[in-house]
């Protein structure tokens, strides 16, 4: 039964897209089989994968409209081995507008799922930056969210809000859903707002047991992976992007064992050293504060925590201790927040620290 996974953050250019995109490549390229579904108009998904849909009905728009649509025969293969994906299209904005009459209008893309959940290992979804009828069909089809969050005061903002809605999609409609881990893109540990607002978030206890190891820096092969609709693994394995996304995607996989976020690091490597493997998944590169790794591996028995348990579930709580349940809006749905791309503060990439 396939892990679905939605890949979201209300603000713009935070890597929601790339994050799909490399870690939906590095689970195919790790044996498991993936489907991607592009549900953002902007189709950059579509497009970073080399493809197109010629017109609406090739695309994701079908799943949303059709309440018979089944997910299975709407998706096209990659060039890559395991990776199929569900089109997008420009003309997908429309939908929105056509689902507010609709019945059932929040679960068209969970049920158009059935099939595909029994044929797949991993369904990412890659949203669209708001919380709209697209983002809350995408929460209501998945167990677990993976934020993509820049190391930036602003990213900050809006992480509230966004596990606010999370929590009240999972007291109505959708009782699976967690906040599965918090991604750290775009880090330039050369720049001190990026190490506060990283070691912000590490602090928090709220939040922390919650924030991937890997951090993914920013990397000029990023864009030009995109430029050439090949995913960066593929790419420039050796970079510094390719290998972030290889080891988020052995993290990802660790959870499988009911791990949290910020254990799965630790247990890769202690695995990895007391099997005496040289090259390690974790270098001190792929992870902003090395000590982290290190200073718990010799504290682990072995004690799994299990996703679901309260130890998982208590930073979402605490984060929304304020929130009284049915004090939250009327509808998710109507909630809709404007993206905000936040001013790129990408100095010098080419600088060899950051590749
Ligand atoms: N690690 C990285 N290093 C350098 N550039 C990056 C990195 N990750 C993403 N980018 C670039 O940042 C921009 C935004 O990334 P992306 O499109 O993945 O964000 P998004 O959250 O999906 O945006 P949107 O909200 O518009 O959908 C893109 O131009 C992408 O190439
Ligand atoms: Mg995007």
């Amino acid at each position: 039964m396939a892990r679905v996974i939605c890949i979201l953050n209300q603000k713009g250019g935070v890597g929601k897209t790339t994050t799909t995109l490399n870690l939906g490549a590095a689970l195919a390229h790790r044996g498991k089989r993936v489907l991607l579904i592009d549900l953002d108009p902007q189709a950059n998904l579509t497009i970073g994968l080399g493809l197109r849909a010629k017109d609406l009905s090739e695309s994701v728009y079908e799943l949303l409209t059709d309440p018979n649509s089944d997910a299975l025969k709407m998706t096209v293969p990659t060039k890559w081995e395991r990776l199929d994906m569900v089109r997008s299209h420009i003309d997908l904005s429309g939908a929105e507008i056509e689902m507010f009459t609709m019945i059932g209008r929040e679960t068209r893309l969970d049920r158009s799922l059935n099939n595909a959940r029994a044929k797949y290992d991993y369904i990412l979804i890659d949203c669209l930056p708001s919380l709209s009828m697209l983002t809350v069909n995408a929460m209501v089809a998945a167990s677990e969210v993976l934020v993509p969050l820049q190391a930036h005061p602003f990213a900050l903002e809006g992480l509230g809000k966004l596990f606010e809605v999370v929590q009240m999609i999972n007291e109505g409609i959708n009782k699976k859903l967690q906040v599965t881990g918090v991604l750290v893109t775009m880090y330039d540990g050369r720049t001190n707002v990026s190490k506060e607002t990283l070691e912000t978030l590490r602090r928090d206890p709220r939040l922390n047991t919650q924030i991937f190891t890997t951090t993914v820096k920013q990397n000029i092969r990023v864009a030009e992976s995109q430029k050439d609709g090949v995913p960066v693994i593929h790419f420039d394995p050796s970079c510094h992007a390719a290998r972030a996304y290889m080891a988020l995607c052995e993290e990802l996989i660790e959870m499988e064992n009911g791990t949290i976020a910020s254990e799965c690091a630790e247990r890769i490597t202690a695995r990895e050293e007391a099997s005496g493997k040289k090259e390690r998944t974790f270098t001190t590169d792929l992870v902003a504060n090395p000590e982290r790794l290190t200073k718990k591996i010799s504290d682990l028995h072995g004690a799994i925590v299990p996703l679901t348990s309260d130890a998982h579930a208590s930073p979402v709580s605490a984060l929304l201790g304020t929130v009284e349940p049915g004090s939250a809006p009327n509808s998710p749905a109507s909630e809709t927040l404007h993206p905000s791309h936040p001013e790129e503060d990408k100095a010098d990439d080419t600088n060899p620290s950051v590749i």
